[in-house]
């Protein structure tokens, strides 16, 4: 079932996200919508407060960047209660966007390489290394689960800069291809 994706200003996605257990209701149903609406948003990551549930779970679907990186050819990955235990390298410049701003594309710096432990759909732990454009997208994904927005790494005068377009956001003045919810 595709969700409607909740946009700037609503406030599910300021909030602190809670940790899940196996006996969570419906998961399995959940994970699969995730992927379903990400898909028909034609999204790369989609984060479970996006969808309206304050839970710490995203999806991720790389396999957009397959052309330029065969290994990512189906790259679709779970995460479930993750930690980011280390973050490496010199920060790198990156052209950002999020289901939550429709159109809006803001470059942000992010440390190129992450150290996660978490939680695939089976409740299977993992520790493992990410890098390039998936160390990218986890490290969005995972600021949604502490209620974190892209647009608040960027530097205040870019903020003030994109005010105006931040507010009609938020006033549900924008167009979208996808169902969205404010
Ligand atoms: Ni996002």
């Amino acid at each position: 079932m595709i969700l409607p994706i909740y946009v700037y200003g609503a406030p599910v996605l300021k909030k602190n996200a809670e940790e899940i257990d196996p006996a969570y209701p419906e998961l399995q149903t959940f994970i699969a919508d995730m992927f379903e609406t990400m898909a028909h948003s034609e999204g790369i990551g989609l984060a479970a407060p996006q969808a309206g549930k304050s839970i710490r779970l995203f999806v991720l679907d790389a396999s957009v960047f397959a052309d330029d990186k065969p290994e990512l050819a189906n790259y679709k990955k779970v995460f479930i209660n993750p930690v980011i235990l280390e973050r490496a390298g010199e920060k790198i410049r990156y052209n950002e966007g999020c289901l939550s701003f429709p159109k809006l594309h803001e470059d942000v710096y992010r440390e190129p390489r992450v150290r996660v432990e978490y939680y695939d759909e089976n409740f299977e732990k993992h520790d493992e290394w990410f890098d390039g454009v998936v160390a990218r997208i986890i490290q969005h994904e995972y600021d949604h689960l502490d209620g974190k927005l892209f647009i608040e790494r960027l530097s205040p005068l870019r903020r003030k800069l994109i005010a105006s377009k931040l507010k009609r956001i938020s006033k549900g003045d924008f167009s979208a291809s996808y169902k969205t919810k404010l």
